[in-house]
């Protein structure tokens, strides 16, 4: 395919601009002036269109393909959600308009979509507030252990310098406990996959500021002792941090704050339904605890006496800004017609689907992938290619195999406790049918495995590219292109 800078012809153009009726010379200093053309693509319209087109066609989406991406929650977005973010009183609105006087009416919606969601969040994480700051779920944590911190240091409370993070975490925990000054100890994982509490008990002492615990885990798992994990830190003068990442398996049935998180950060990019693959854009409020709220960042959004909404600043105990104006407004605008769409009872029928639909798979599959926690799951199950790996056939290529035939793979470096990974999350939005086929495909790939692993190591036949060096790919990419 040709880069839209190889198509075209000199001259050619997809758009007619007015003629320019302000002098040159007294609108732009001559220090900004370019003294050579832009060296934009020359392409009409339709070359623009279907190059674009084109383009988006050789990448797999939810709304292209079946896409179990484990721990990502690609749920499909409904597009009704889309409709709602391109109505001109959001779309149009600049974060710079005033808020009360002065034409304040034309941010009062926004503000009310803020306060509203901030509300309807803290009622089902089960917390006092929420800030609808942060952009993602990795700045949720670190927003949400700058809370923590904050809170030692008002109690005065500096020796606690460690936080507790499991062997199953996600990356972003301990990064996020490094970047906001913390070193971290590695709570491992006992033989049915929860936090081994014998192990827990020996790491707490008064140095440590809390835990960073995925609820539930990345393992697809429910740790049962989480209320006793909690009572545990807390005994030892720590807090408890939820990751909210896998949120979809327990939406509407538990509520963190219920059973003793003190903080807790929520991709409503994922649960709420903004798949984010291809990294962004993100949103990943962060539900507190009452004793964590004199610390959470500005702005604040608030609803006065006279009814109006508006962002407040004025707090002296807060960790301050930890993004600009008011957050990442168009997946907050999603999350809020999903939330409104669905209702109390939606919410429920989506983690009992998304588990459903996982169960489902890992009970199709047991036995011919390996399973090392043969547990019912939640919303998404792991396998392990180890049986493959007999046959020289590794979730790599199992993952390349699957896009020859038309799925998404599934996560497969991560979570790093189980070795060759199949980290497989059907969520809740697609029909049993749709399964069916996955669970088709992976049987048909085991059997190849096993009778002719060429055939499988070879793959993806079907790709624009083959094989990457994913790690060439990412540290030395190659930008250029031919003139
Ligand atoms: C368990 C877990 N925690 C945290 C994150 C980070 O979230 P984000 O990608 O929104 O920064 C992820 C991302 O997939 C995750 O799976």
């Amino acid at each position: 395919m040709k880069l839209i800078y190889q198509s075209g012809k000199s001259g050619r153009t997809g758009a007619v601009l007015p003629s320019l009726d302000v002098p040159q010379s007294s609108a732009v200093p001559s220090v900004l002036r370019r003294s050579s053309t832009a060296g934009l693509p020359e392409v009409s319209e339709l070359e623009t269109v279907r190059h674009f087109t084109n383009l988006s066609r050789r990448n797999m989406s939810v709304d292209t393909h079946f896409y179990p991406l484990g721990s990502c929650t690609m749920k499909y977005n409904p597009k009704f959600h889309e409709k709602v973010v391109r109505m001109p009183g959001f779309a149009e609105l600049h974060p710079l308009l005033p808020q009360l006087r002065h034409g304040g009416t034309l941010t009062q919606g926004a503000l009310t979509v803020l306060y509203e969601t901030e509300r309807m969040l803290s009622d089902v994480l089960g917390f006092a507030q929420t800030t609808m700051q942060p952009m993602a779920g990795a700045h949720g944590e670190l927003t949400g252990v700058m809370l923590i911190a904050a809170c030692h240091k008002a109690r005065k409370d500096f020796a606690r310098k460690v936080m507790l993070i499991p062997d199953a975490a996600h990356g972003t925990n301990p990064a996020s406990a490094t970047v906001a000054g913390y070193t971290t100890k590695v709570v491992p994982s006992d033989p049915d996959g929860n936090v081994d509490l014998a192990a827990l008990k020996e790491l707490l002492s008064p140095e440590v500021a809390g835990i960073m615990l995925t609820c539930p885990n990345t393992l697809g798992l429910f740790d049962p002792n989480v209320k006793e994990i909690c009572s545990l830190v807390h005994g030892a003068g720590g807090l408890c941090y939820c990751d909210g990442a896998n949120f979809n398996a327990i939406v509407g049935r538990l509520r963190p704050g219920d059973v003793g998180f003190d903080v807790m950060h929520v991709n409503i990019h994922k649960t709420f339904s903004t798949p984010h693959g291809g990294g962004g854009p993100g949103s990943g409020p962060v539900g507190v605890c009452e004793k964590l709220v004199p610390f959470l960042p500005v702005s604040r959004v608030v609803r006065r006496n006279d009814g109006t909404c508006a962002l407040e600043y004025n707090y002296p105990e807060s960790i301050g800004y930890i993004a600009p104006f008011y957050g990442n407004f168009g997946i907050i605008l999603r999350a809020y017609a999903y939330l409104l769409t669905l209702g109390r009872k939606g919410l429920v029928r989506v983690s009992e689907n998304a588990v459903l639909n996982a169960n489902y798979i890992a009970a199709a599959l047991d036995g011919i992938y390996d399973r090392k926690y043969k547990r019912t799951c939640m919303h998404e199950c792991v396998f392990s290619a180890t049986k493959q790996v007999e046959r020289g056939v590794h979730a790599l290529d199992i993952a390349k195999a699957l896009i020859d035939r038309g799925i998404h793979p599934p996560t497969i470096y991560f979570p790093l406790i189980v070795p060759e990974a199949l980290m497989i999350e059907p969520t809740e939005t697609e029909s049993r049918e749709e399964i069916d086929l996955f669970i088709a495909a992976m049987k048909e790939i085991a059997e190849l495995a096993e009778k002719d692993p060429e055939r499988i190591r070879e793959c993806p036949l079907t790709t624009p590219v083959k094989r990457l060096d994913e790690t060439a790919a990412a540290r030395k990419p190659d930008l250029s292109y031919p003139s």
